[in-house]
């Protein structure tokens, strides 16, 4: 049997996480949030006590088991999904995820987990690196302005902390970091659709999606 990988790039607060579970829930397929390992691997960091600098110090991701349960993950058989929206993970987890080793085992970890189904996959390098045979690939973008409206609006939902104008600056800070570093940079794959979402609601994007893989799919293509 040929599983159907989808593959949803983007820079934060463009509306990935949303969309994704979204045409998951849609088309049935399981939804997998890379965005939320990395987040988990900071909170496991920050709670173990380690240097966070310190590349040396990230064995301990080769023991973490994670399982996504209706796009809800469990790390080591524990919801971190509140957690992981703490600003403290937030504001450490480009420099964690800026190491090679970490993003080695993550990624493999992506891999396995993706295996054996049909799956909606978000992050900044699953068209390119993870899932670089996905049959459907989207690279989703929005003004930074939009963007740190958007995070505004989640944080205030889920009684996170939250400031525009520092949100503004912080998500500039992530774009930088997450597009410049060494290893898998936030970038579209060569293949990938790409759509800005600035002036989109959400279910437009999500209809937009679906209604391509559907129609394709009825073809057989
Ligand atoms: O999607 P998010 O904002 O929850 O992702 C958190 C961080 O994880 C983001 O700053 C970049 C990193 N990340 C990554 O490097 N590769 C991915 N595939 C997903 C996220």
């Amino acid at each position: 049997m040929n599983y159907i990988q989808i593959a949803i790039d983007g820079p934060a607060g463009a509306g990935k996480s949303t969309i994704a579970k979204l045409i998951a829930e849609h088309l049935n397929y399981i939804y997998i949030d890379s965005g939320a390992m990395y987040r988990a691997i900071t909170l496991k960091a920050i709670n173990l006590g380690i240097d966070l600098e310190d590349e040396g110090k990230y064995e301990f991701v080769k023991d973490t088991e994670f399982r996504f349960l209706n796009g809800t993950l469990f790390m080591d058989g524990h919801d971190v999904s509140h957690d992981i929206r703490e600003n403290d993970v937030s504001n450490n987890v480009s420099l964690v995820s800026s190491f090679l080793f970490v993003r080695e085992e993550l990624v493999s970890s992506q891999q396995i987990l993706a295996k054996n189904h049909n799956v909606v996959m978000d992050g900044r390098d699953i068209g390119y690196k993870v899932l670089p045979d996905a049959k459907y690939k989207f690279y989703l973008t929005a003004s930074i302005k939009k963007r740190a409206e958007r995070r505004n609006i989640d944080n205030i939902e889920r009684n996170i902390k939250s400031d525009l104008k520092i949100i503004e600056k912080e998500i500039e800070r992530r774009d930088f970091l997450d597009s410049s570093r060494k290893y898998s940079p936030l970038k579209a794959a060569d293949d990938a659709v790409i759509i800005d979402t600035s002036d989109l609601a959400i279910d437009q994007v999500v209809k937009l999606i679906t209604d391509k893989i559907m129609e394709d799919e009825k073809n057989g293509f």
